[in-house]
């Protein structure tokens, strides 16, 4: 599986990038406009920072007006890939999109029949939101299994993304349930390393070494 980052902020594509997990980047409008006033220049800078596929949303409302939209944010850079709201009007430009060579993320995705959409107009990314489905009272970990089993099933070659993972353990059950990607903030990520253990058993290790270090110099060994 996968791991994007969920963020239009460079700090944190930089921070995770060091690590080399880094696949990809998953922007929406919200997570742009807390960045930049001229969010075109930020998306600009957030595909030439990502080297992987960077989603970026559209937000027009007709087929029309998306599948121009969607052809401006391909322009953007090599690696931009259009997300497109799960709607009529949405499904509609993504296929155009796609018909042009465009990767197309169908995003906003809550269910496996939307889903099932996604894959029949050939996208190349689906993405259900876990979290919000979870905040709603339903179970988000169960639409995205279903969603992977009817994938497999039907062997679409559709990707799933998982989207709007909470904790680390989002991300583990995501990978158990076969999706391709997992796209989430950059709080999460940084949880992912963390474990009580490692803190501890590297205090051990730096003190047990410190301590030999010492007696060698005091020639107590
Ligand atoms: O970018 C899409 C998705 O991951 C948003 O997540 O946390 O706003 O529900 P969230």
């Amino acid at each position: 599986m996968k791991l994007f980052l969920d963020t239009a902020n460079l700090e944190e594509i930089r921070a995770i990038k060091r690590w080399g997990v880094l696949s990809g980047c998953t922007t929406n409008p919200s997570l742009l406009a807390k960045e930049h006033s001229d969010w075109e220049v930020q998306m600009k800078e957030v595909c030439a920072e990502v080297d992987g596929p960077v989603s970026l949303e559209t937000t027009e409302k007709s087929a029309e007006a998306i599948y121009e939209e969607g052809m401006k944010l391909a322009g953007v850079a090599p690696n931009a890939v259009v997300k497109v709201v799960m709607t009529p009007d949405g499904l509609e430009a993504g296929k155009r999109l796609v018909e042009q060579d465009v990767p197309v993320n169908v995003t906003l995705t809550f269910s496996p029949a939307q889903a099932i959409l996604a894959a029949e107009i050939g996208a190349t990314y689906v993405s259900p939101f876990l979290g919000r489905l979870d905040d709603a009272g339903a179970d988000g970990m169960h639409v995205l299994r279903d969603i992977c089993e009817i994938f497999e099933v039907q062997g679409y070659q559709t990707q799933v993304l998982a989207a709007s993972l909470r904790h680390p353990m989002h991300v583990v059950e995501a990978a158990l349930s076969g999706a391709d990607v997992a796209t989430m903030p950059y709080d999460v990520f940084t949880l992912l390393v963390k474990h009580p253990l490692t803190d501890l058993g590297l205090e051990k290790f730096d003190n047990d070494w410190k301590k030999l270090q010492k007696e060698l110099k005091e020639g107590a060994r």
